[in-house]
């Protein structure tokens, strides 16, 4: 394997980009509470656990711009794979539209190649990550506004705050959800046993469901009274029952803010089951970025899950080539009786639409690659997608999927 590439560098000016130390914490949260706010300290102190994954811009010795890279592991179908999420991205007022943001994803996407990282998200503002190699891949569930007051909790109901005994039970619920999904985010123990003692420090109520004493179920809650979105937001959740999941529903609505609650769905679990019926949609910005520098390269990781999508579909006793167009460059598929037998990358072809072949723009990868429209979903949406006669196919070989998708804690 290569070297770590964390040799400082030398910006110009007296900037100087480099990999985090532990003597950067106090200056550190001190960029990240001025930029983001005093919420969000508890997880950047926690992930500041390991420096190394933070990078830094100091000018003439003082950190003026950061941002941290987490390293995910999940999968995609059974296939596990390796996912990088940059976060907590910030550069002092007086540094701002000097590139310092982009020498740092330029550090963290050589990083993510190092480790191995298949794709790497960031959830932020609208736009800005588009110019530094990203596009709009993934989308958060819906988040839902309950609708009625929803009452107090009621026996057998005991809903209360998570403690360390809760840990085993907590990431067992959490793995349970996953089964709904079809991409997946492992979220570690220790960070479990972080949120039963730090996530109250970050502003956040971990609470339990419980009945005759069993933990049937978890919800996050925030508030943020002086907010004007996300006052009283419940953003992650799991439950093994619809009675836990009603329980945690009435503690978030029945208290502070309640009135402003808006929860995440966790669609296809007990959760989702219990939410849909009693709430509408809030009308949000959700869709998440993602880069995806090796499309070929992906898909080669993913053939199994390609081939049981083949098997399992009216295609399965055919046999031929699929090429589709990413203009500039193209990916073969070949396949036979049910099995993607290779992925190769092939020169683009300028437009595919002229010889009825498929043509996906770059930029579109990402969510077709992962699932967040499927295939005829993305064509309806995007102007330089357009599937031609392979429409059907590429249909089974990228339906929709259900992603279940990183926190940073
Ligand atoms: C958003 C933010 C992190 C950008 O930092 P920055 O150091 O100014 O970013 P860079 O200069 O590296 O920006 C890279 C490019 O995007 C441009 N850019 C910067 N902010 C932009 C924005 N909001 N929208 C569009 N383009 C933007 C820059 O001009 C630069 O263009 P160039 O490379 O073509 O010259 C910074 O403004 C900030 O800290 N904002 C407050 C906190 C925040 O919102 N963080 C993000 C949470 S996800």
């Amino acid at each position: 394997m290569p070297d770590r590439p964390d040799g400082a560098q030398d910006l110009g000016g007296g900037r100087v980009l480099r990999a985090g130390r532990a003597d950067d914490t106090e200056a550190l949260l001190a960029l990240s509470e001025a930029a983001h706010g005093p919420s969000e300290l508890g997880a950047v102190r926690h992930l500041l656990d390991d420096p190394g994954r933070w990078t830094v811009v100091t000018a003439r010795g003082r950190v003026v711009s950061c941002s941290v890279l987490l390293d995910h592991a999940g999968r995609y179908g059974h296939v596990p794979v390796r996912f990088g999420q940059v976060e907590y991205v910030a550069t002092d007022a007086d540094h701002r539209r000097q590139g310092l943001v982009r020498a740092q994803f330029e550090w963290h996407h050589r990083v993510a190649a190092h480790l191995g990282h298949h794709f790497t998200l960031i959830t932020g503002i609208p736009y800005f990550y588009k110019r530094l190699g990203y596009s709009y891949g993934l989308q958060w569930p819906p988040r839902l506004r309950p609708a009625e007051r929803w009452g107090e909790p009621v026996d057998p109901w005991v809903v209360a705050p998570a403690t360390a005994a809760d840990v085993d039970a907590l990431s067992r619920l959490h793995h349970e959800a996953h089964a709904a999904a079809d991409l997946v985010t492992f979220r570690p123990r220790a960070d479990w046993e972080w949120l039963v003692t730090g996530a109250a420090g970050h502003g956040e109520e971990l609470l339990v469901a419980r009945r005759d004493g069993v933990a049937e179920g978890y919800s996050r809650l925030q508030r943020h009274p002086g907010a004007r979105v996300g006052r009283c937001e419940v953003f992650d959740a799991a439950t093994s029952s619809v009675g836990a999941a009603r329980a945690l529903l009435a503690h978030a609505r029945a208290g502070d803010l309640g009135a402003d609650l808006a929860v995440l769905d966790r669609p296809g679990t007990p959760w989702s089951a219990a939410l849909r019926g009693r709430a509408s949609p809030a009308r949000d910005y959700h869709p998440l970025y993602v880069r995806l520098p090796d499309p070929v390269g992906f898909l080669r990781h993913v053939r199994p899950v390609l081939s049981e999508r083949l098997a399992r579909s009216p295609f399965a006793g055919e046999r031929g080539s699929l090429l589709v167009s990413c203009y500039m460059s193209a990916v073969r598929i070949d396949f036979a009786d049910g099995e993607v037998t290779a992925v190769d990358a092939a020169p683009g072809i300028e437009d595919p639409f002229e010889e009825g072949l498929p043509g996906v723009a770059p930029d579109a990868m990402p969510a077709l690659l992962l699932g967040r429209f499927g295939a005829t979903g993305l064509e309806d949406r995007v102007d330089d997608v357009l599937l031609g006669p392979a429409g059907p196919l590429l249909d089974v070989l990228f339906p929709p999927m259900r992603a279940d998708l990183p926190t940073t804690v």
